[in-house]
């Protein structure tokens, strides 16, 4: 089965440079900022993934012109409020949830209503979330089963703003409300747990109306409605979630070393790096430089004899939230106990991540206690994985398909791993294969 792909060898030690595509993140609001700017926004180095695509899909069928050649896109923006509305739009977002939950915040004045549907894995997660705050401004929802997908919006043209407190950490939740804040007539505030703040940088960037304060474990966010916003030339870095797969291949291989370029930094994002240099791994970043409100560096990575297991701080939850399958592949291979406590947002995303988590170090003979929000993983630096292992059903979820890859080429043992729907690395990084592969070149 061409969709079914098989590990039967680890990997042989490396020592190269190689080039990650661009974040995912950072790609979908640039194309969400572009699409309202007054005039021709360019990127360079725009991520290439499905999840993107669809934001790209999504922008034209509210009637935006989009050049796109290879990673280089053009957007030619209306303006605010330059959207174009038919009867019965559905826009479809696919996988993503960063897509259909942000740009909802961009459709709470839609004079007619709007359909946002989403593929098998998107219509299991919660939606409700994103409308109960979006309501607040004015606008009204129908979501099926009053929580989830497929639903409908209807806009509202007496925006009012009003208080969000964000108590998840969610960057989505946080975003959609900034978004339905630029439309809203007045000042609206923001009281939100610390979480990626990449929406929050941009809007600085461009000059709109925004303020934010920094506390200890919260950010205050004020803004006011917008009337023009500024085109956006972007060169995107390189997304460190999908550098995460090799940073951590790396770390859990013999003998090897990496150099990754022009790497996305922001600090809401490194949680994987502050605990991966918590248990001893050897990552540094370099060339360290501001981009736009954003920082980026270059990352060297070298293999680690010695793992120390982590009790983590749940204070670095939010900045690792993508990682973490990763991250319980290292503490398997520490010696000692981890500990990783309130991950019940693990469970919400593609899939339900703590329990895919804790399934794949089962299948590999690793130990674990597992609560509703927490994991034990009980390390074993010798661990060998001697077994046959396959992995299905796991909605397509593309960050369960390739950490089971790296674990299929970093754990010793003579493991064969069979790995279905390798196709849901589209989702985020469509060449993780092909760099494998040039990995594996001599
Ligand atoms: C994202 C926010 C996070 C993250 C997702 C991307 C974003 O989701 O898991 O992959 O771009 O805003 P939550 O906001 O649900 O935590």
């Amino acid at each position: 089965m061409s969709n079914l792909i098989t590990f039967k060898k680890r990997i042989k030690k490396f020592d190269k440079k190689i080039f990650i595509p661009g974040d995912k993140s950072l790609s979908i609001r640039w194309i969400l900022f572009s699409s309202i700017a007054n005039g021709v926004s360019k990127s360079k180095n725009l991520l290439l993934s499905d999840d993107v695509l669809a934001a790209i899909k999504t922008v034209r069928k509210l009637g935006i012109k989009v050049y796109l050649k290879k990673g280089n896109c053009k957007i030619y923006g209306n303006g605010i409020n330059g959207y174009k509305f038919r009867k019965n739009i559905v826009i479809n977002a696919e996988n993503s949830g960063t897509l259909g939950r942000l740009i909802l915040g961009l459709l709470i004045d839609t004079p007619m209503p709007i359909k946002l549907i989403g593929d098998k894995s998107l219509s299991k997660r919660d939606f409700k979330r994103i409308s109960d705050p979006l309501s607040k401004f004015g606008a009204s929802f129908k979501l099926k089963n009053d929580k989830y997908l497929p639903l409908k919006i209807y806009g509202s043209n007496n925006l009012k703003p009003f208080k969000f407190f964000e108590n998840k950490g969610s960057a989505q939740c946080k975003s959609a409300v900034i978004f339905g804040a630029m439309k809203a007539n007045g000042k609206t505030y923001i009281k939100a747990r610390k979480s990626r703040n990449h929406t929050e940088l941009l809007c600085k960037y461009l000059n709109l109306p925004i303020s934010i304060k920094n506390k200890k474990n919260y950010d205050l966010i004020e803004i006011e409605k917008i009337n023009k916003i500024k085109t956006l030339n972007y060169d995107i870095p390189a997304d460190i979630s999908s550098c995460a797969f090799f940073i951590i291949l790396t770390v859990l291989s013999k003998n090897s070393s990496l150099i990754i370029k022009n790497v996305n930094v922001n600090p809401t994002r490194i949680g994987v790096i502050t605990i991966l240099k918590k248990m001893g791994a050897n990552i540094l970043f370099k060339n360290l430089k501001t981009y736009k409100g954003e920082k980026n560096a270059d990352i060297f990575v070298k293999s680690t004899k010695k793992l120390r297991p982590i009790n983590c701080p749940k204070k670095l939850n939010t900045s690792a939230i993508d990682e973490f399958l990763l991250i319980f592949l290292a503490a398997a291979k520490a010696k000692g106990i981890s500990y990783f406590k309130d991950l019940a947002e693990l469970d919400q995303k593609e899939s339900p991540r703590l329990k895919w988590g804790t399934k794949i170090l089962k299948m590999m003979g690793v130990k674990t206690i597992r609560t509703k929000d927490s994991i034990k993983i009980f390390g074993n630096p010798d661990l060998k994985v001697n077994k046959s292992i396959i992995i299905k059903n796991y909605s397509k979820d593309h960050r369960v398909f390739m950490t089971c890859a790296i674990a299929a080429l970093s754990f010793e043992g003579k493991s064969v791993w069979k790995i279905y729907n390798k196709d849901s690395i589209k989702t985020s990084f469509p060449s993780f294969l092909r760099v494998i592969k040039d990995l594996e070149k001599k």
